[in-house]
């Protein structure tokens, strides 16, 4: 049997082949074969039983022929048992894991292993997308990190990746905001913090608003001119969506986003006439007291309720240019893969954009593109709602990143006061803002979760500095060793001891896992794999010693240690998360 980066895989090709010389099985048998739990082997194939259920055959004797086939052309590369009712269990020979690892030595042997699972794909990732004129608040990370790391991710598996982020900027919020700034601006307030200012700004219209239907006429009459074209709205506007944006490239930097786009809203407010004109066209979009609007009639909720996609005073909203955006993204940039990072309040949003674009496309014989809606929980305080500070206002992201880096400076100063100054600030900041990234990504992203400081800075548990204490621990076990660099893994012999089999076989996981993770656009599968593989490898350092004398045991050893800071670095890299040699 070959080796191949995912020996699930390999293994499922191989069990295919031998049954297909099988007369009892032929046609439509899929083998089925995944990874085990540890106690039974390696790898497990489930096919067997809903097989013989469908051929009305008895699956433990089908079992037993296609085993006995694949034990005779195993040539002693892994060893097959039938267990209970028909499933097959399969360990690798300790000869196999260790080809397996020597072929796939390197983060550019990883990437090319990986790269199968999304080749040829051109994906945008739409994630951040903040609101101008707010504030960033805590609520806002979860699309930054959890999108970034998507994106990562997609990339490793060979996708083309675009990462776009579709500011929301073309709102009717305008209207107040532009007439609060024009009769009650305090310059110096939006000179010292602007974003601050435009907030007490927009407040300030919003309460104008209510208290007296002369002030909203007026700042109505300020978003209509904005939406015909004034120029002195427009510059106003543009002036807004500057400070939002340098606001915004503050907190990107700390948390090394780069975005290839920044097509916000008002982008596509010139490009929503072909989207109405089309749908129209063909029947999908129909007029409702003055509005225009799609219909779902063969889904439960949205044959009723409507996809507003031009309000009845004929202004876009989010709709049009979220169709525009879909059309755009698939004609310029030959998007077949499109994804959303936001919280799941907008569920509805994006279920009837993803349905309105499939008919949309199918009647205009575009190729649809995938659609993917990757939906997140809330972060709670520890009262469990929606995360405040003591005042009962939102807590602004900036404040909780800065900190992150304060305590995480003193965990550093407590516990190693003697480092350099410089390298103390660094650590700390890798430390504070993996450990928000972290948080974050550990959790399966659909539930909501509760943010607390101990628990995410803690050294133990699944946390960013747990994982980051593990690499730096790596690195210091090669330092100690001294020059090792001329250990040749090759002279390796197949492993012996539990503990080495142990992570030979996690290490063997990458592959899997990362399939699982791109496949579901769940992180946390990634997170809880590293979280295991630290422990593996200390299960492993702990029992066996590493510099012993004989040569091939020797280079075995170092071996894993190498791959296991491989993994170890490139996945949390994936996940966007620094990596540090000393902490
Ligand atoms: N601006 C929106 C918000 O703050 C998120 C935009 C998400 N992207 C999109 N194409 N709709 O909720």
């Amino acid at each position: 049997m070959e080796i191949g980066f995912n020996m699930a895989e390999a293994l499922e090709r191989r069990f295919a082949a031998v049954a297909a010389e099988i007369e009892e099985f032929g046609e439509g048998f899929i083998p089925d074969v995944r990874p085990a739990d540890p106690r039974f082997g390696d790898f497990q194939a489930n096919g067997v039983l809903p097989f013989a259920k469908r051929t009305g055959r008895n699956p433990r004797n089908l079992a037993e022929i296609l085993v006995g086939r694949i034990k005779g052309s195993s040539a002693g590369r892994f060893d097959v048992t039938v267990a209970g009712p028909g499933f097959i269990n399969v360990t690798l020979r300790p000869a196999v894991l260790l080809e397996w690892l020597l072929a796939y030595g390197t983060e550019r042997d990883l990437r090319t292993g990986a790269s199968d699972l999304y080749r040829n794909r051109i994906v945008v990732v739409d994630y951040s997308s903040p609101n101008t004129a707010k504030q960033m608040h805590v609520a806002h990370v979860r699309s930054m990190v959890v999108g970034e790391a998507i994106s990562r991710l997609f990339e490793f598996a060979g996708a083309r990746v675009t990462r776009d982020n579709h500011i929301g900027d073309w709102g009717t919020q305008y209207g107040k905001l532009i007439y609060a700034y024009k009769n009650h601006l305090d310059q110096e307030a939006l000179k010292s913090d602007a974003l601050e200012e435009l907030e007490r700004l927009y407040k300030k219209g919003d309460a104008l608003c209510k208290e007296d239907p002369a002030h909203l006429e007026q700042a109505r009459a300020e978003l209509v001119k904005l939406q015909r074209g004034d120029p002195g709205n427009l510059k106003l506007w543009e002036e807004i969506k500057r400070l939002s944006e340098d606001a915004f490239e503050e907190i990107y930097g700390k948390l090394g986003i780069r975005f290839d786009f920044h097509l916000g809203e008002s982008f596509y407010r010139d490009k929503v006439d072909e989207v109405y004109a089309e749908l129209l066209e063909h029947g999908i979009a129909e007029e409702s007291e003055g509005a225009l609007v799609v219909f779902h009639p063969d889904h439960p909720r949205f044959r009723k309720q409507p996809f507003i996609i031009r309000k009845s005073d004929g202004a876009s909203n989010y709709a049009s240019t979220d169709l525009a955006t879909v059309l755009y993204r698939v004609r310029e940039w030959k998007a077949n893969k499109l994804v959303y990072v936001t919280d799941s309040r907008q569920q509805d949003h994006f279920q009837q954009l993803f349905l309105t674009v499939e008919r949309w496309f199918a009647a205009t014989a575009r190729p649809v593109p995938e659609l993917d809606h990757v939906c997140f929980g809330t972060i709670l305080g520890d009262d469990g709602k929606a995360i405040k500070t003591r005042s009962g206002d939102p807590v602004k992201l900036k404040d909780l990143l800065n900190e992150a880096e304060e305590r995480a400076r003193a965990i550093v100063q407590e516990k190693n006061p003697g480092l350099p100054d410089d390298e103390k600030d660094d650590i700390a900041r890798a430390i504070g803002i993996g450990a928000i990234r972290y948080a974050d990504l550990a959790q399966n992203r659909t539930s909501d979760y509760v943010f607390s400081w101990d628990k995410v800075l803690s050294f133990e548990g699944n946390t960013a500095p747990y994982l980051l204490y593990a690499v730096a621990r790596i690195h210091s076990i090669f330092t100690r060793m001294g020059d090792t660099a001329e250990i040749d893994e090759r002279q390796a012999t197949p492993f012996e001891t539990e503990q080495e089999q142990n992570l030979a076989r996690k290490l063997l996981d990458f592959a899997e896992v990362l399939k699982m993770t791109v496949g579901d656009l769940r992180p946390h599968v990634l997170c809880t794999y590293l979280y295991e593989l630290a422990g593996d490898f200390s299960g492993f350092y702990n029992a066996d010693k590493v510099l012993v004398d004989a040569a091939g045991t020797r280079a075995r050893r170092i071996l894993l240690c190498r791959r296991t800071l491989l993994v170890l670095e490139k996945g949390l890299h994936l996940l966007g998360i620094r990596t540090l040699k000393r902490m």
